[in-house]
């Protein structure tokens, strides 16, 4: 058993063993962060090294294995780490795409393959779930995420690690996962990567936090720092994070890697003078993995001679790296994910290939479909245009691990010309590009769209304009895109726009002047087939946003759960029109709110109902809502169930999400939804910071996005 193993090897193991399993490299492999300039082939030969992110393959992961087991004395496997974040070869939509769906079966599911893809090719541990709860479009890593919403994102996490680490990690398909970036990485000032947060301990434990705690509590294996500071500490040499919360609080008993470099970076963050003393915070604050910057292992032994950290700190760290190693199996076989026949029949199987599809086809959120231009008709002549009507680069989005992209992705046009058989019905013109101001293929697009009876323009970001290191400050459509849209509007014809972006976009333009907009995100491998099914209506869109859409980008940070102020704007009608909290050159709502998309069936919301308008401190009321389907199509609905606190000791949210759940409903029926709501789901960390719930007065409500829908009351008694 693991409890006798690992203490009887640890006994055998010098200090400098022990410091290695502590350090990890870059192989060259996937380009993930700045030049470090270590060999990390000499120092695997050195015994140094107890971790290699980066490599993958069978081949590439064994031909290592076999260089550390000759030169390791105990031969303590290395575990070899990677970004597997929205798919490994076959890849899904990105997560702040697939989290659109809101279907926690789906999360479950590509992380599932993802891992059983990602094992096969030798990969051990995947850098996923990302869980930093964002609420600011100009950070590019929003893509990889969950969106703004604490609930939902802590929904997600859970079937993220559920899907990658499955039921038992010791089967040699689960991969272990990493939770990150602890902590608060999303709420980076004005939306710069890696830039200053600060934020008071209420909103960091309240918001930010639960997301984490969700994945400790579904038993995820690793987690990793963040790289930022909040309130002056950096993560990555945060007691009050790392031990005192993450390992103390909820006792966390894996390990901690920390991102990039970052310990060393704990220098220009200027809260260490050299590399020693940046060592010496990361073991003091808890950090156990030292993932490239090589800190650990020119430092830790000297710290320990000087007193500066402890035998029983680096004893910690190294039990617990240890300890994931054995979980997976690694002492018994340290070859057990390098068999070359289980890689190639395991890549791109046919049943993962056709669950990316379908969880592509759940991600899409229809945002505008005047006139139901939408679901097109197979007898219209159609002119597709756009610079992504044909790509097969950007539409597996940034972060797609080893996913192929030529040959491999399916595009837009492949799909379309999948469904239509007559290809007189339809054109395909990229007219411009996304980077270049290329206006050399505008008009042979706009000729061909002249003669369409409808215009299906395919657009949006490159894909490297989101992920890591890839923050913007004009989240508009980018390029000449708008222009050449601008040029297609004067056609008079109706206009389709299909988006792949890796964050909201400002559309107040696209909305004013386009007859239907489909959020596609980065849709995966099988996204071109998920856009064109979606498009000719056999799939009827039941995406919802994860994250709102503002108006323009200085509305930014704007999100559903904002507080309400002391000088609320009740809009026009508000008698007071000077002094309250308001722009005076836009609303205050968003373009679209979280929680929205449409469908092309209609869906009515009627018959709230409560168990009961009173409820006590032990107890719980029954919260059931009508949704009748009362369109064309059989459809899917997220039904949202939403939660204010009205007076509390400190202010509360004008509204919280608190529950959903996504249905399927045939064309004509009516089905009925329940939530139970129980004191639990009304805490909040009041004045005193006690995580609690206070009697009072709350309101409910339940509709299909977070502004609109049925409302009622109940109390809370003590
Ligand atoms: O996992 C990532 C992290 O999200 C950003 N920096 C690099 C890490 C490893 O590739």
């Amino acid at each position: 058993p693991r409890d006798e193993f690992i203490p009887e090897l640890m006994a055998k193991m010098t200090i400098d063993e022990k410091i290695a399993q502590l350090v990890q490299y870059t192989a060259d492999g996937t380009v993930t962060g700045p030049k470090a300039g270590i060999n990390y082939i000499d120092e695997i030969k050195r015994g140094n090294v107890g971790s290699i992110l980066n490599a993958t393959s069978v081949k590439y992961t064994r031909e290592l294995q076999e260089l550390n087991l000759k030169n390791s004395r105990l031969k303590i496997p290395l575990i070899f780490g990677y970004d597997v974040i929205h798919g490994y070869k076959t890849i899904f939509p990105i997560t702040l795409g697939e989290t659109a769906s809101w279907d926690l079966e789906a999360a479950e599911l590509s992380a599932r393959i993802a891992a059983e893809e990602a094992a096969a090719s030798g990969v051990h541990w995947t850098f996923a779930p990302m869980v930093d709860i964002s609420r600011d479009p100009r950070w590019g890593r929003v893509s990889e995420g969950a969106g703004e919403d604490t609930y939902l994102g802590s929904q997600m996490a859970m079937a993220r690690v559920k899907g990658f680490q499955g039921t038992d990690l010791s089967l040699n398909t689960t991969v272990l996962a990493c939770t990150k970036h602890f902590a608060a990485y999303g709420a980076a000032e004005a939306g710069r990567d890696y830039n200053t947060v600060d934020m008071s301990e209420r909103t960091l434990r309240e918001i930010y936090l639960p997301p984490f705690k969700a994945t400790v509590d579904a038993g995820v294996g690793t987690f990793m720092t963040s790289f930022n500071e909040i309130a002056g500490v950096p993560a990555t040499g945060s007691k009050f994070l790392l031990r005192d919360i993450l390992k103390n609080e909820w006792n966390f008993d894996g390990f901690v890697v920390t991102d990039y470099t970052a310990i060393n970076e704990l220098i220009p963050h200027g809260v260490a003078k050299d590399s020693a003393q940046a060592g010496e915070l990361a073991m003091r604050a808890g950090v156990d993995m030292d993932m490239v910057g090589g800190i650990y292992m020119r430092n830790l032994k000297n710290l320990l001679k000087e007193g500066k950290v402890t035998e029983a700190q680096i004893n910690d760290a190294c039990r617990r790296v240890l300890e994931a190693k054995y979980d997976l199996g690694l002492f018994h076989d340290p070859y057990r994910y390098n068999d070359d026949k289980r890689e190639k029949n395991t890549i791109y199987k046919k049943e993962y290939l056709e669950a990316a599809l379908d969880i592509a086809n759940k991600s899409m959120v229809l945002l505008k479909n005047d006139n139901n231009v939408l679901p097109l008709k197979k007898e219209q002549k159609v002119a597709f245009v756009g610079p992504l009507v044909s790509d097969e680069w950007n539409i597996i989005g940034s972060w797609a691990a080893s996913g192929d992209r030529y040959g491999y992705a399916v595009s837009v046009e492949e799909g379309i010309n999948k469904i239509i058989s007559d290809k007189n019905k339809v054109t395909f013109d990229k007219g411009v590009e996304i980077l270049k101001d290329d206006r050399s293929m505008m008009q042979a697009a706009i000729n061909n769209a002249r003669n369409a009876d409808v215009i299906v323009a395919v657009m949006g970001e490159f894909e490297n304009m989101s992920g890591e290191a890839a923050s913007r400050t004009n989240i508009d459509l980018p390029g000449i895109q708008k222009e050449f849209l601008a040029e297609l509007k004067k056609l008079n014809k109706p206009i389709v726009l299909v988006l792949m972006n890796g964050r909201p976009l400002n559309l107040t333009w696209e909305n004013e002047n386009m007859d239907a907009i489909l959020e596609a995100w980065f849709p995966g491998t099988m996204g071109g087939d998920a856009i064109a099914q979606t498009l000719y209506g056999m799939n009827v869109p039941s995406g919802k946003l994860p994250m709102t859409f503002p108006r323009n980008v200085g509305q930014v940070p704007i999100y559903y759960n904002h507080k309400n102020t002391g000088r609320p704007y009740l809009g026009e009608k508000d008698p007071e029109q000077k002094y309250k909290s308001r722009y005076i050159d836009v609303d205050n709502s968003p373009l679209f709110p979280f929680g929205y998309g449409l469908s092309y069936t209609t869906f009515i919301y009627s018959n709230l109902k409560l168990s009961s308008n009173t409820m006590d401190m032990n107890g719980s009321i029954e919260v059931s809502v009508d949704v009748a389907n009362i369109g064309k199509y059989d459809g899917e609905e997220v039904v949202q169930l939403y939660i204010q606190d009205k007076v509390g000791s400190v202010t509360r949210p004008v509204k919280e999400l608190k529950g959903f759940e996504k249905i399927k409903i045939q064309r004509g029926e009516n089905k009925t939804v329940t939530f139970t709501v129980t004191p639990k789901d009304l805490r909040f960390y009041d004045i005193d910071m006690e995580f609690t719930a206070e009697p009072g007065d709350f309101e409910v409500t339940v509709g299909g996005n977070s502004v609109s829908g049925l409302t009622d009351k109940f109390v809370l008694v003590k």
